[in-house]
């Protein structure tokens, strides 16, 4: 319960389908893949909706890749990006493997970002690049939509809007603000909600214009013919694969509750996962928890773990085990 994935492995009709989808692809096995990707890009762009076009996509083994390939080229020696924190890590590692200089800024107490805060941030630091995440990792915090269209104002770069979870949001993507700001670039995956993490498929939505130099950086054929071929069946049986969001969420605000009604402090999450306050050291607690089988993240600040939503029962392991190390 430490990643973020899905507790819901393909099944049913749908593994059928991605099982015909991979035996096609490998029938054309000894050729290079496309190298456009322009079946999947376009398939994406129908999911994504709001008026992207295939060429407005740019997808990759995984939304970190694709975040590398966009710091690759935007960002390097000179460079500046700024997050805020506590946010997801891969950020920061992501900017700083490529030379770009990362700045933190910090949320507030309850995890949120005002407008106000955001653009004092930018305003201090002049940013080459600004990193925001909704649903914020590893909080799950939602973006205020105040916030957002401040830094899209305020910001003298690109902004990076994280959307790794927003299939779990009822608000839904931010993607319809792409035709009014050229400098907002989307990361989105199918490793959260479409239950994908083992096969590797994220992508980038933004302009043309900021997507094509990215073909400099990345390394020819970088996305396999069967990874592309899972993906499309996957995005053909998208509302299969996604109807165990509501399910998900429904045990989220069971452990929630539990969490809750134990005496923990729990963080708004609208994502696939809580973050609480052990009241204790989450380091401890962490590897008090670890010993009973049941990982969790530790990942600050200090008393604060990340716990992903799994099976019902994988839920009431945790939740015993807890009650169990924090007595
Ligand atoms: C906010 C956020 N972005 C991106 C990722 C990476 O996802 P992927 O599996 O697509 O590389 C994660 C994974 O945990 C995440 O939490």
């Amino acid at each position: 319960m430490n990643n973020n994935e899905s507790p819901c492995p393909p099944d049913g009709r749908h593994l059928d389908a991605l099982c015909s989808a991979a035996a096609k692809a490998l029938t054309t096995a000894n050729r290079y893949p496309d190298s456009d990707l322009s079946a999947l890009r376009s398939a994406l762009a129908r999911y994504i909706g709001h008026g992207v076009g295939a060429d407005m996509v740019w997808p990759g083994n995984g939304s970190n890749e694709v975040l590398l390939h966009l710091l690759q080229t935007y960002g390097g020696p000179g460079r500046t990006a700024l997050g805020f924190g506590p946010t997801y890590s891969m950020h920061e590692q992501i900017a700083t493997v490529t030379g770009t200089r990362w700045i933190q800024a910090d949320r507030d107490s309850h995890f949120g970002l005002s407008p106000e805060a955001a653009a004092a941030a930018i305003e201090r630091d002049r940013p080459d690049i600004v990193f925001l995440c909704a649903l914020n990792n590893p909080t799950g915090t939602p973006l205020d939509p105040a916030t957002l269209d401040t830094v899209l104002h305020a910001g003298p770069g690109l902004v990076v809007l994280d959307e790794a979870y927003i299939e779990f949001s009822a608000v839904g993507s931010r993607a319809g603000l792409l035709s009014r700001y050229p400098q907002l670039v989307i990361s989105r995956t199918m490793s959260k909600a479409f239950g994908f993490a083992g096969i590797r498929v994220g992508f980038l939505v933004a302009s043309a214009d900021v997507l094509t130099p990215l073909r400099i950086v990345a390394l020819p054929y970088h996305l396999s013919t069967l990874t592309a071929a899972v993906a499309l069946a996957a995005l053909d049986h998208a509302d299969e694969l996604l109807a165990n969001i509501p399910v998900i969420l429904a045990e989220r605000g069971r452990m929630r509750d539990a969490l809750v009604s134990s005496g923990h402090t729990v963080a708004r999450s609208d994502a696939n996962f809580l973050f609480f306050d052990t009241g204790a050291d989450s380091s401890a607690v962490a590897a008090r928890l670890a010993g009973r089988g049941v990982l969790v993240r530790d990942l600050g600040p200090g008393g604060w773990l990340r716990v992903t939503v799994g099976h019902p029962d994988e839920n009431d392991v945790f939740l015993k085990a807890l009650a169990d190390v924090t007595r």
